[in-house]
């Protein structure tokens, strides 16, 4: 049975423009996770949250919107309001590590708090029908605090519960825990959907192999930083096609376009597509020297040519590499 791919939500990079050039140059990706909404009070939903999610804008895509909260009433505020656009899925960021998130009870920091989410969950259920899947780590201080928290989730008819294996105090650092996300598999009655550094096709076939009941993963940095691999995954293939670069070449030039008429001055553009290449540049040889050549882009021109000298030669792109 092949894998179903879900692409995991970047805010600032997996917006709508990337998802689409993303999914006209090389597919392999069954479902879009948006990156959150969150409304910090204001029950206003910021125009670059609407774009985002727009269907005009999402036309080839299926989109699951995402909410980052500790709010009931932000929760309910943003599902009537991504009921109104036909979205019938609403996806809860209980992922973000970072502090100022986790200072307002948000993110991973609302793992601890079953009864705040059994709360917001019992709300959002009774007084709307709106389908709730869940994206968490498995705890923000320990792995266990997800396990305290699976009696109250098994009480709701959640579509879903994504787990990045890793706890929210390591943000990005360290190996995935295999080992506590094997424990969720049996304390859960919820199907759960794997995520946490897959960048190749072969970490991919480890973690399919060590979890044969999983059958959803998501892949986040790893789709950026190679947008081959969802196809790769999919068709159990590690060989990448013959017309790599033209592929990349036109992906590239698709996102940079979108950004040039989104952005006001070049400087704006070369920034937006640097923080890109800071995961493209992973699987050259030489990630360092890309980024460096990048860098020096002054104008709109000299990146063009930087990206044309990079994808033509000098930089060879190397087979497969973990870009960790
Ligand atoms: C810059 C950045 C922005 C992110 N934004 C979101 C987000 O909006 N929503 C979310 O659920 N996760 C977000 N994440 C987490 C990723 O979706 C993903 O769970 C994490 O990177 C682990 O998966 P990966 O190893 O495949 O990247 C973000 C991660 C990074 C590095």
């Amino acid at each position: 049975m092949k894998p179903i791919l879900l692409s995991s939500p970047l805010q600032g990079f997996t917006d709508f423009r990337f998802r689409n050039a993303f999914q006209s140059c090389f597919g392999g990706i069954d479902t879009f996770y948006a990156p959150y909404i969150r409304l910090n009070g204001r029950f206003v939903i910021k125009p670059a949250y609407e774009l985002d999610i727009a269907l005009n804008n999402n036309r080839t895509l299926e989109v699951i919107p995402q909410i980052m909260t500790g709010k009931v009433e932000e929760f309910l505020f943003v599902t009537k309001y991504i009921q109104s656009l036909g979205y019938k899925e609403l996806n809860w960021n209980l992922g973000c590590p970072y502090p100022m998130v986790i200072n307002k009870g948000m993110g991973s920091g609302l793992i601890c708090e079953p009864t705040k989410i059994d709360e917001i969950l019992d709300r959002v259920h009774s007084e709307t029908d709106v389908i709730v899947s869940m994206k968490m780590r498995m705890g923000y201080h320990n792995a266990q605090e997800i396990l305290h928290t699976f009696p109250i989730l098994n009480k709701y008819p959640l579509k879903n519960i994504a787990i990045h294996a890793r706890i929210g105090k390591q943000l990005y650092n360290g190996p995935v825990d295999l080992a506590s996300f094997e424990e969720c598999l049996h304390h859960t009655d919820h199907t759960l959907y794997y995520n946490g550094d897959i960048t190749t096709v072969s970490e991919y076939r480890t973690i399919k192999e060590k979890f044969p009941t999983v059958n959803h993963f998501m892949l986040g940095r790893g789709l950026i930083s190679d947008p081959f691999l969802p196809q790769m995954i999919k068709e159990n293939n590690d060989e990448y096609p013959e017309n790599r670069i033209a592929v990349f070449e036109r992906f590239h030039d698709m996102l940079s376009h979108q950004y040039e008429q989104k952005l006001k001055g070049d400087k704006h553009v070369i920034m937006k597509m640097f923080s890109y290449w800071e995961y493209f540049a992973k699987t050259f040889n030489d990630p360092k020297k890309v980024t460096r050549r990048i860098r020096k882009s002054k104008t709109l021109d000299s990146y063009y040519d930087n990206v044309k000298e990079i994808l033509d030669h000098e930089y060879e792109l190397a087979y497969s590499a973990s870009w960790r």
